[in-house]
């Protein structure tokens, strides 16, 4: 494919393709090595329409590792704020001829919006609540690193899955690797539907994460709550907040995920969150790198194929 928008599209090929060359970047001190120079004379434009931390200085390291021309767009001071729409810009950035484009974006389908518009590769960052694949590629191979394998596990994602674009995509991809999910929540903060992607739905924090394998913890999103029900931070870390008492039903080896940013106190226990015995949350920001690598090798070698197929078709 040239693009990567969601987990929806790709087959347990595909994302066992990336795990695979993923882990081929890691080193034994869980580093990343520059490998390769696959993005070499490719131009990587990051376009983050909201906050990140983790995501784009991953993406941008990644393209450095392997030796493409990284640009970060400011989008807080870019001619957005003067009313230029999302269109506009692509097409701007268009006429500049990058090889990857990665966005992200706080409305839903606007990445595959902007995918139709622009002749380079595009990567989801993040696009509204719908989806977030390269967080559902890092942690699967978080995953995978600590469990051995990425089958047959019981994963129990939990909190705010109705605002969470991680839940979607962790769901799609832990789904088609045939994985049990449970998603563990308060009713008022799970979505209608997701039960008819294979998931079990449990608003009991104890019997959710009983036997888990893992246990993913995600942040309140309340900038997504357009002045819905907002659970007070006490009551909820009460009821779903992540401590030793509610981890004590998951199995005694269950790894602790989060993917950032953390609100400790609210959904998980900042005793937990260090914990390097369960809590794997720094090792996910390590995997992002990797993961992001391996996503932008394979779209560019397919960018490169496709781009040799035309060049030919145009000399006959
Ligand atoms: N997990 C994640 O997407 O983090 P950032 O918002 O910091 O990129």
């Amino acid at each position: 494919a040239r693009h990567l928008l969601g987990i929806e599209h790709l087959s347990p090929e595909d994302i066992r393709s990336v795990l695979d060359l993923a882990d081929s970047y890691v080193d034994l001190n869980r580093r990343t090595v520059k490998r390769t120079d696959a993005l070499a004379g490719l131009t990587q434009i990051n376009m983050f329409f909201e906050n990140s931390t983790r995501t784009q200085s991953s993406f941008e390291l990644a393209g450095k590792r392997l030796g493409a021309d990284v640009m970060n767009m400011s989008m807080q001071t870019s001619s957005v704020k003067k009313g230029e729409t999302l269109i506009d810009t692509a097409l701007t950035l268009n006429a500049m001829h990058p090889d990857l484009l990665v966005v992200r974006h706080p409305s839903s389908g606007a990445v595959d919006l902007l995918a139709q518009k622009v002749n380079c590769a595009v990567i989801n960052a993040g696009d509204g609540r719908h989806e977030h694949p390269t967080q559902a590629l890092l942690d699967a191979l978080t995953i995978r690193r600590a469990k051995g394998r990425i089958q047959r596990l019981t994963v129990a994602i939990c909190g705010d899955v109705a605002h969470s674009r991680v839940a979607r995509s962790n769901l799609l991809l832990l789904g088609k690797m045939e994985n049990r999910v449970r998603l563990v929540g308060p009713p008022t903060l799970m979505p209608a539907g997701f039960g008819d992607i294979g998931a079990e739905i449990c608003d009991d924090m104890r019997e959710g994460l009983r036997d888990a394998d893992v246990v993913m913890m995600l942040r309140l999103q309340k900038e997504r709550m357009d002045g819905g029900f907002i659970p007070s931070e006490r009551e909820y870390f009460h009821r779903y907040g992540l401590d030793a008492e509610k981890l004590a039903y998951a199995k005694p080896d269950a790894i602790v995920m989060h993917p950032g940013p953390m609100n400790r106190g609210v959904e998980i226990d900042g005793t937990i969150a260090d914990d390097i015995n369960r809590s794997v949350i720094q090792e996910q920001v390590e995997m992002g790198v990797a993961v992001r690598m391996a996503v932008m090798d394979l779209l560019a070698q397919n960018l490169r194929a496709e781009r040799g197929r035309a060049a030919l078709e145009a000399a006959h």
